[in-house]
């Protein structure tokens, strides 16, 4: 069955906890849908962990339309948000409105994502019916603004700042939304008094659900962040097979008869 945005509040309202994670590709998110993860994010970070690129500034709306289709082909329940990338939605709401209908449209997403209190944004998206994941905290398309890539709401007056943020956002009428890197009492506390259900990134235990990106939980980045945590070494395992491979044609091992056709 489809997850919707109002089974991720019914399962706040009844204290479900839930995971979302990230996915880019078809093989990957037909794997993690048959594994019962019900929110996949095809997050910008595709940037960064599948393209090359430093950080998620340079990812591109045809960027993210590519992956977000592949996403959603193999995908059969879960629910799959779209991230809007830099520049697609901070020029103006007219453009955000137009690039956001492209991830329902094009890419066979149910929801974006978008970071930051786009409040006017989110108003006019959710009275269109393009359902809103909200994200604060560190954002990471801010890597070179006054914020910057660090752990953010430290302080009364920067917490105050975060939860209006987060309130203005739920009022809007995000559907959920993404607290990242910030201390967990913060997290905790947004998660008693916001309605909608708040997905953790390096926040603590206090929240709703935790997102983790796949890279991370799989073991395949080259640095794990503080906050993830790897639950297998691909790093190790692709390495592994690539070298043992390589030497098993060196010597003559690989193919052997079992592979050849006679
Ligand atoms: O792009 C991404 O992976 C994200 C998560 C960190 C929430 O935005």
């Amino acid at each position: 069955m489809r997850v919707t945005i109002h089974d991720l509040g019914a399962w706040k309202a009844e204290g479900t906890r839930f995971a979302m994670l990230t996915a880019y590709d078809f093989p990957t998110a037909k794997l993690l849908d048959e594994a019962g993860i019900p929110v996949l994010l095809v997050g910008d970070s595709v940037g960064n962990n599948v393209l090359g690129y430093e950080n998620t500034l340079p990812v591109t709306m045809e960027e993210m339309l590519h992956h977000t289709r592949a996403v959603a082909r193999g995908v059969s329940n879960a629910l799959v948000v779209g991230d809007m990338p830099f520049l697609s939605y901070q020029v103006s709401v007219e453009e955000g409105i137009r690039n956001a209908g492209r991830f329902l449209k094009e890419g066979g997403a149910g929801a974006v994502k978008i970071e930051g209190a786009q409040i006017e944004l989110v108003h006019r998206l959710s009275d269109l019916g393009i359902p809103v994941m909200a994200h604060v905290g560190l954002t990471p398309q801010s890597v070179h603004g006054l914020g910057g890539y660090r752990v953010q709401g430290r302080g009364e007056e920067a917490a105050r700042r975060v939860a209006d943020e987060a309130a203005a956002l739920e009022k809007a009428g995000s559907f959920a939304i993404v607290l990242e890197a910030m201390p967990a009492d913060l997290a905790a506390e947004l998660t008693r008094t916001l309605q909608i259900p708040t997905i953790g990134i390096g926040a603590g235990p206090g929240t709703d659900a935790q997102v983790l990106v796949l890279h991370d939980l799989l073991g395949l980045s080259e640095r794990l962040p503080k906050f993830a945590r790897a639950y297998a070494d691909l790093r190790g395992a692709i390495s592994e097979a690539a070298g043992t491979f390589a030497a098993d044609v060196a010597a003559g091992r690989f193919p052997d008869d079992e592979h050849s056709y006679q």
